[in-house]
């Protein structure tokens, strides 16, 4: 995140910043559309299993698809059979390198505006083998069940190459500057000499291990050409980018390619264009026919890249009273070179505590494997973790409890960049997190609650995540002369709520009830590019229907008769209520939307808009904030820990719709319990081999049901001015913080601090 310069911040005071609702006074009148807890609208439809996913779009005459992997990490295909293969019974084709198609490699995410690949190798063009576990050929059949069958009849051998599959070599080979929209490199005053003179320092090294992305639902995509044309129905965290990416990859036109993603069952930064939907339209065009290709759970493990394995230093130079002078994170990310993901793990720092002096680096190091991605939180979750245990060792060597340190370092601006926040009330999410969870009756001191064979420990630990809203965001309103109204953005519900949250949004923009909006969402052909990552959802789609509603008004005072109550108004001066609009400051001048259709003899009217560039990001410091608080049980014997009670005080803005949210951030959370106190997921690397050896979830270990415990959330819920809707973003900030506050209860606990995730049992005994 780079500081402004001077051309945008001129622009800043033009850009239509005061998004949250105090600039309307109508908004107060129109019912707590916004913040009502309404249930999943797709909620009935997903029971009922009729809720098409990508894997269930039927076509006449499709085929299945079934993948072969790589078994080296490098080198080429040196001999390769096909021929039982092709004489299984049911096989339609056999795709190699030998026969694919000419194709282009795919543009990474983030690379330009409506690139959404996640890597950028070449796609079965070659016998060259970039990854243990990279697709060597793919097999067409009138089953899956034969397909599968014929894959496993395909034969080759290698000439291997030599891999970089260790980290320590990997390391020892140089290491260059992560880039996440600019260089992972921050150095404010002399942040070593300050810890050296520090009263009181931890210096202290973490290590993260890669991990998987596991969504309930595996990667799926039911695709078929109808001549130069491309109908794809994809399990895609972004339709727009999908057929972007796809009509480059083959050559077609952006508008041939057409991505429908109505219901996707977990995307958490994994479902973006990858190999498995390249080869699928691949092999759709060589056969001729409609393919399906679902990866099995393995296929996942084997194609979709995850998180990177980190080696985090965090260093805190304190005074005795527990202000920080030095703030260092540093470290390295295994990455890949065809991948352009390091795991900023760093990013926290910049909105977290005051420090007089900052050093911030991430290197990443090079290895040969499949692309490492994004995974729900990227760089945060991981980052967090390493940070806020930190933290705790810093409050447990000063002997002051860990949120009064906290909150003794609260920042009044940014702390890396001196800006103001949008809106930051994290004491105060601290304190009622603190009143709320019994925090005062905690004993400071380590291993000293025990219940039988249980020992018990709490523990809290700071969450954040950045605001960020993506641009290109547009939506379209369709009003009708029943005073209904349709809004439609190129969005996506993985399964977070957006179309009801939305729902509830445009409502209160347009003046209506809920059941007089339909949201649509999930299609490519709809208006703008919203991805669903980043956390930025909610925001990107809030600011387009803001601007769509401005061009509605606009578009409706142009319809208006001379006799209306709202004859002679500008735009400026109307709001939406009581399903029509009035003057904001005479709201008794007022005319129905069937009214104003009516009386200009239209049965619809339709506008399109963009919101505008997302300047709010540079005039502001924006984060999600989160105080999270855990309780332990470590059994004494066996060195299990069973999380007893969990508490996240948030502050993320408004809270749009408290049930989604909810669902969203103890999500977050439950993945932090797996993840960040990693008591469990880790994918084992071989780095022998380079092979992901538990490929699956038998031996991946995510946490169940009966790993979790009650969730407790309580929000500050105070509208963000600077953020659509005032509200700020909540996919990611649960993941955050999550694990720290785990480790550091397991620590009061235990009186042990492990810095190798996970902690498993044989780490605490
Ligand atoms: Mo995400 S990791 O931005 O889907």
């Amino acid at each position: 995140m780079s500081k402004p310069d001077n051309t945008v911040k001129d622009a800043l005071a033009l850009g239509p910043e005061n998004w949250a609702d105090g600039e309307d006074p109508l908004a107060r009148r129109r019912g707590g559309r916004i913040g009502a807890p309404v249930s999943r609208l797709d909620g009935p439809l997903k029971v009922r299993g009729k809720a098409p996913f990508a894997a269930e779009f039927p076509a006449e005459g499709m085929a299945y698809a079934a993948l072969v992997f790589s078994t080296i990490a490098k080198g080429r295909i040196a001999t390769l059979d096909t021929a039982a293969a092709e004489a299984a019974p049911g096989v339609v084709l056999v795709m190699t390198y030998r026969n694919a198609p000419r194709m282009r490699p795919m543009q990474q995410f983030d690379s330009s505006e409506k690139a959404g690949g996640a890597d950028t190798l070449p796609i079965m063009q070659d016998e060259r083998v970039y990854w243990n576990g990279q697709p060597i050929a793919l097999v067409l059949a009138e089953t899956q069940e034969q397909a599968d069958h014929a894959a496993s009849l395909v034969r080759v051998t290698y000439e291997p190459g030599h891999a970089v599959t260790s980290f320590a070599e990997a390391k020892a080979n140089g290491t260059d500057t992560g880039d996440f929209h600019g260089p992972l490199h921050l150095e404010i005053g002399d942040a070593e000499e300050a810890l050296r003179a520090a009263a009181v320092s931890v210096d202290v090294t973490y290590r993260t291990p890669p991990h998987n992305h596991n969504a309930i639902e595996p990667h799926a995509t039911t695709l078929a050409w109808h001549g130069d044309e491309l109908v794809v129905h994809d399990a895609t965290q972004l339709v727009t980018h999908t057929a972007w990416t796809l009509a480059h990859i083959f050559g077609v036109d952006e508008s041939q390619v057409h991505v429908t993603s109505p219901f996707v069952g977990g995307g958490f930064g994994g479902k973006l264009v990858a190999q498995h939907q390249v080869l699928g339209a691949a092999a759709a065009r060589l056969a001729g026919r409609p393919v399906r290709i679902a990866l099995p759970r393995e296929g996942v493990y084997r194609l979709i890249g995850g998180r990177a394995r980190t080696e985090q230093r965090v260093a805190i130079g304190a005074s005795e009273e527990g202000r920080f002078t030095a703030l260092i994170h540093t470290g390295t990310s295994a990455t890949t070179r065809h991948s352009a993901w390091p795991e900023p793990f760093m990013l926290a720092a910049h909105s977290h505590y005051a420090a007089g002096t900052f050093l911030l680096d991430l290197q990443t190091a090079y290895v040969d494997m499949v692309a490492n991605g994004s995974m729900r939180a990227p760089g945060g979750a991981v980052g967090v973790y390493a940070l806020e245990c930190t933290v705790d060792e810093v409050a447990a060597k000063l002997g002051m409890d860990p949120v009064e340190l906290r909150i003794r370092n609260e920042p009044a601006t940014g702390p890396t960049d001196g800006r103001p926040f949008s809106s930051r009330h994290v004491v105060e999410a601290w304190r009622a997190g603190a009143e709320r969870f019994g925090w005062a009756g905690r004993n400071p001191v380590p291993g000293a609650v025990r219940d039988g064979e249980w020992l018990v420990g709490m523990g809290c630990a700071a969450a954040s995540h950045p605001y960020v809203r993506m641009p290109g965001g547009a939506a379209r309103i369709t009003l009708t002369d029943k005073g209904l109204a349709r809004v439609e953005v190129a969005a996506h519900d993985m399964g977070m709520g957006t179309e009801t949250a939305q729902t509830q949004v445009a409502a209160e923009r347009l003046g209506l009830e809920p059941g007089q909006v339909s949201f649509r969402y999930g299609d490519s052909a709809l208006p703008g590019l919203v991805p669903a990552a980043g956390s930025q959802q909610s925001a990107s789609i809030g600011a387009a229907v803001v601007a769509a509603q401005h061009a509605l008004v606009a578009e409706l005072l142009k319809l208006v008769s001379d006799d209306s109550p709202l004859a002679g108004l500008e735009a400026d001066e109307i709001g939406a209520v009581n399903g029509g609009l009035a003057k904001l400051d005479e709201p008794e001048r007022y005319e129905s939307y069937p009214s104003i259709l009516a009386g200009a003899g239209r049965e619809e009217v339709s506008v399109e808009a963009s919101g505008p560039p997302p300047l709010e990001m540079m005039n502001w410091s924006m984060h999600s904030f989160g105080a999270m608080f855990c309780e332990v049980r470590v059994n004494a014997v066996t060195g299990e820990t069973r999380v007893s009670r969990f508490l996240g005080s948030i502050d993320c803005g408004r809270v749009l719709n408290p049930k989604t949210a909810g669902s969203q951030l103890r999500g977050g959370i439950v993945m932090g319990l797996g993840l960040g106190l990693a008591l469990m997921e880790e994918t084992q690397f071989d780095e022998r081999r380079g092979r992901i050896l538990n490929a699956s979830l038998a031996e991946y270990h995510v946490p169940v049901h009966l790993d979790v415990p009650e969730i407790d959330l309580i929000w500050t819920d105070l509208p963000d001015p600077h953020a659509p809707a005032g509200a700020r973003g909540i996919g990611e900030l649960g993941i955050t913080g999550a694990g720290a506050a785990v480790a550091n209860a397991i620590f009061n606990a235990t009186g042990k601090r492990v810095r190798d995730l996970p902690l498993t049992p044989d780490k605490l005994l």
